[in-house]
């Protein structure tokens, strides 16, 4: 690591940057955002090729990037979609979540839960772990008791970061009190999880019914835009299949369509299948790459200055790295760190607040505080973190965060 010269940068403190603030004379063109795509000569050429054949919808490419998604993941059917929310939307619609009692976390991405709404689920937010922001799995239990045994239910965990939700459990948990389980697995594509010595990928629906994946440009992989579900029952897959094309049902030999029930248009196009198709040859790499700069990272953060202002989450060795998240006191010192990292050039992020805070959640299920949503949210940061972020930048990150621990 470059030695950690103190900047003259937070030698004044105001935090409001003016025209005419000094500070501006200081302040750098750098921009390193906290994630970004990996695009190579190879993925283009993929959908170059696409772009000079006879589908640009509905044609080869979607089967096999389907293929490969199941083959990959080992899983029995992998529907590919539009994106990560209609993977969500197909997946509810499929399991018939109307009226039904739904566990899921409220640190998460908007889509998780909008989409329960979207299919007349009734949401109940439960608790997670203050540091990782993945459900805490005794409330989950405590939730699943209070509900009422005669109302359909279902479990929605979210494998926050890259980090695999603690399936095994939830579906023990699940397989007492007869709910469904779906994986909201779009930050751990690429990830693992270890069960009684045996090592699971996120999304195989190993201890799911379902699984959702996302591809928008800032995930593991990237069609551009893009989804998939991915599940082992057949029924749930004809399901999802239905609602995926206006519920349209060809019959053998025949232009005679029938519509079985009211569906959607959340098809993907063959560009972006051919996109995914390139990118998923290198998910390995990229994952691996993550983990070596979360590696990095963690070797550095673990000393001063940053030691006494922040703590990290532990390594997990089989998380896809989505997130680098570091975790700080308090809310006012993480927004003056978010803030002053942005002046110098550093995204980071907030992954996430409690969704209850937005005034349509408190609308729908009025005024409610989790502590461990609360803890998580109030301290977390994510750091930079994609494949190909140089070390060079990694260091600059650093160095700009030694700087303002400095000044906490
Ligand atoms: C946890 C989670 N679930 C679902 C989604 C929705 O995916 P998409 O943006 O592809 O619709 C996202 C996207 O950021 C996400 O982070």
């Amino acid at each position: 690591m470059q030695k950690i010269k103190p900047r003259l940068l937070f030698a004044n403190d105001a935090p409001i940057v003016t025209k005419y603030h000094p500070f501006l004379f200081l302040m750098t063109s750098k921009h390193i955002s906290y994630s970004r795509q990996s695009i190579d000569a190879s993925d283009i050429q993929a959908v170059t090729e696409v772009l000079k054949s006879d589908f640009l919808s509905q044609g080869p490419k979607i089967r096999a990037f389907e293929a490969v998604l199941r083959d990959y993941l080992n899983v029995k059917h992998a529907i590919v979609c539009s994106n990560g929310t209609s993977a969500l939307h197909l997946s509810y619609l499929a399991s018939e979540l109307e009226g039904a009692t739904v566990f899921t976390t409220p640190i998460t991405f908007a889509a998780t839960s909008n989409m329960l709404h979207a299919v007349g689920a009734k949401i109940c937010f439960v608790d997670v772990d203050p540091v990782t922001g993945i459900m805490d799995t005794d409330a989950l239990k405590e939730a699943l008791e209070l509900a009422p045994s005669s109302s359909k239910k279902a479990i929605v965990p979210v494998s926050l970061q890259g980090i695999a939700a603690n399936l095994p459990v939830i579906h023990e948990l699940a397989k007492k009190y007869r709910a469904m389980v779906i994986e909201d697995a779009a930050h751990s594509f690429g990830g693992t999880y270890i069960f009684g010595g045996e090592t699971y990928k996120s999304a195989s629906c190993a201890h799911t019914d379902m699984a959702t994946l996302s591809f928008h440009p800032l995930k593991t992989i990237t069609c551009g835009e893009g989804g998939a579900v991915l599940t082992n029952d057949d029924k749930l897959a004809e399901h999802v299949r239905l609602f995926l094309n206006h519920g349209l049902q060809s019959q053998p030999n025949t232009y005679v369509r029938e519509q079985k029930i009211w569906g959607y248009n959340y098809r993907m196009s063959e560009l972006q299948a051919a996109l995914g198709l390139s990118q998923l040859r290198r998910i390995d790499t990229f994952v691996e790459k993550r983990r070596t700069i979360a590696r990095y990272y963690l070797e550095c953060l673990s000393k001063e200055p940053y030691a006494s202002h922040l703590t990290c989450v532990p390594y997990h060795e089989g998380s896809s790295y989505h997130l680098f998240v570091v975790h700080f006191k308090d809310r006012q010192k993480r927004d003056f760190v978010y803030q002053k990292l942005k002046e110098n050039g550093v995204e980071t992020g907030v992954h996430y607040l409690p969704l209850y805070h937005y005034d349509l959640y408190r609308d729908l299920l009025g005024n409610m505080s989790l502590p461990g949503a609360e803890a998580y949210a109030n301290g977390c940061l994510s750091l930079p973190i994609y494949p190909h972020l140089s070390r060079e930048d990694q260091e600059y990150v650093l160095d700009k965060l030694a700087v303002v621990c400095q000044n906490l």
